[in-house]
């Protein structure tokens, strides 16, 4: 567990703890499917796995008994056979030109028999990797692409339909690197490898993808069949659903931020993301699957009020939020808190929200565009401003939401609301914190961040 990113962010299909747990009880064989924890979390449990079996009864490393077979089920549905299949019908573009960012809002058609989902919840994308990199890596490795291959999963497939369905390229695992390290016929570009494939500090650049590594170490040339299977299997990537079906029917909606980098003189593609931006005509399918959302749910009365705070692609679950207490009448009071970088060009939906706050369903809409000035403003800036409000809509029962960026926003969020709660509420830090902790132990502070 210690091994984990910590996040539960689900893109495993399990919990932190229940993949732990399932890779301790021998149940779960992959150990690279922490997206967040990367390479640091798959080398960390390979040396747990090598050092405690084989042999190792689960009990031997250190699982305790009591732990419920029920806590050990993947979050359903997740297995290829539970995707279902959408039509993309479009992604459209939700900054304006100017902007360095590209976030698009994605709609896509389902059948509501099949995709049911309520607003909190995620869909799972299974996307396909970029056509340009697979015909590179296909050209680097000389074979036919039609070449009969092993895929991750144990299938024969062609060499193209391989390499772009099945198969993590961006993220070589350490085995296929093992494998081009066994194949190389220069002594030293197997050293180096080998040394990658064991995480020495160094070796070569962390975030080498498969094309880098087959460019960079050209006598590394293994045979097709024995590279792609040693790859992990490519995994969905998960999108906070930001519509309602009780507002949109037979349509699921996405906010979808468009991963695209320069690195090392190559342009890099979030495979996802641009797959669902750039990638898609309308009509096409795309396999997909609804992850119910654990702790993400709108409070079980209209009345409660609530708070939304969602800077970036974390506006997602809010509309969905907003759409949904519209469709029902709920009466509860809404307050949206949303950041990015400029007002001009990264105001995300700004006529669906100013109309909401026109209409009166946003009782309060509140904006840290932070680079807008010569210091950064953000959400939690806004917040402090307001902190007696914050304050009062608590006493008053509201449930508190977080959604985006997990790595400074969220933490930095959470450091800015218990400053709040101890400045309004007359508490030490420890009392503050402990105050956030007991709402989210009631369901009223609760997080959706990645
Ligand atoms: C529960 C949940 C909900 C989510 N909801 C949303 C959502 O609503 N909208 C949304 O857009 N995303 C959302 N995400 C994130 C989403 O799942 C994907 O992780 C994201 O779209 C990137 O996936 P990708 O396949 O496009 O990129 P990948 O191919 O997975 O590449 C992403 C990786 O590229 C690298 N990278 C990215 N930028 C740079 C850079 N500038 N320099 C160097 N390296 C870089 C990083 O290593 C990063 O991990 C959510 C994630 C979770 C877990
Ligand atoms: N590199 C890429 O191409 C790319 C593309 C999409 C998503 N992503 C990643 O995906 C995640 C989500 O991206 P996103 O589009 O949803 O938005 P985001 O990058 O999280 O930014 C949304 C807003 O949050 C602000 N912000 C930055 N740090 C913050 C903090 N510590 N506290 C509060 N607010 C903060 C940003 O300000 P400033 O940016 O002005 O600091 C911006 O105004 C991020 O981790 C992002 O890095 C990367």
């Amino acid at each position: 567990m210690a091994a984990m990113a910590q996040t539960d962010c689900g893109q495993c299909s399990y919990l932190c703890r229940t993949y732990a747990e399932a890779i301790a009880r021998g149940e779960e064989k992959s150990l690279s499917r922490c997206v967040p924890g990367g390479k640091a979390t798959s080398r960390k449990l390979r040396e747990l796995v090598a050092a405690l079996r084989p042999g190792s009864a689960a009990g031997a490393i250190g699982i305790p008994a009591a732990v419920p077979a029920t806590a050990l089920q993947p979050i359903p549905p997740h297995s290829p056979g539970e995707l279902f299949e959408v039509r993309f019908c479009e992604a459209r573009p939700l900054n304006r030109r100017e902007s360095e960012k590209d976030t698009r809002h994605v709609v896509l058609a389902a059948d509501p028999g099949e995709a049911k989902y309520e607003v909190g919840d995620s869909l799972g994308v299974a996307a396909r990797n970029s056509p340009e990199l697979v015909t590179a890596v296909i050209a680097c490795l000389g074979a036919p692409r039609d070449a009969p291959v092993l895929s991750p999963d144990g299938t024969e497939r062609p060499l193209e339909q391989a390499l772009s369905e099945t198969c993590e390229i961006r993220r070589p695992s350490d085995q296929a690197i093992e494998v081009l390290a066994s194949r190389a016929l220069d002594r030293n570009e197997s050293l180096v490898l080998q040394a990658m494939a064991e995480g020495y500090p160094g070796a070569g650049p962390e975030d080498a993808d498969l094309l880098d590594l087959l460019q960079g170490f050209p006598s590394a040339r293994p045979p097709p069949s024995e590279l792609i299977s040693a790859l992990d299997p490519l995994q969905p990537r998960l999108y906070s659903i930001a519509s309602s079906p009780k507002q949109v029917g037979g349509e699921i909606h996405l906010t979808v931020a468009a991963v695209r980098y320069q690195k090392r003189a190559r342009r890099r593609l979030g495979v996802a993301s641009t797959f669902l931006s750039d990638r898609l005509v309308p009509g096409e399918p795309v396999r997909a699957f609804v992850r119910p959302a654990r702790d993400f749910r709108l409070p079980p009365s209209p009345d409660t009020p609530i708070i939304m705070i969602g800077p970036g692609t974390g506006i997602a679950p809010f509309r969905a939020f907003l759409q949904e207490r519209c469709a029902v009448g709920a009466p509860g009071r809404n307050w949206l808190v949303f950041g990015n970088p400029h007002r001009d060009r990264d105001f995300l939906f700004e006529d669906e929200l100013l109309a909401y706050c026109r209409d009166g369903l946003l009782t309060r809409l509140d904006t840290a565009f932070s680079r807008d000035q010569d210091g950064k403003i953000y959400a939690q800036h806004r917040l402090l401003e307001s902190a007696p409000d914050l304050w009062s809509w608590l006493a008053d029962g509201a449930h508190l939401y977080v959604c985006g960026d997990a790595q400074r926003m969220a933490r930095d969020v959470e450091a800015g609301l218990a400053y709040i709660v101890g400045k309004e509420g007359g508490m030490e830090p420890a009392a503050a914190k402990a105050y956030l902790a007991r709402l989210a132990a009631e369901g009223r502070y609760q997080k959706d961040v990645y």
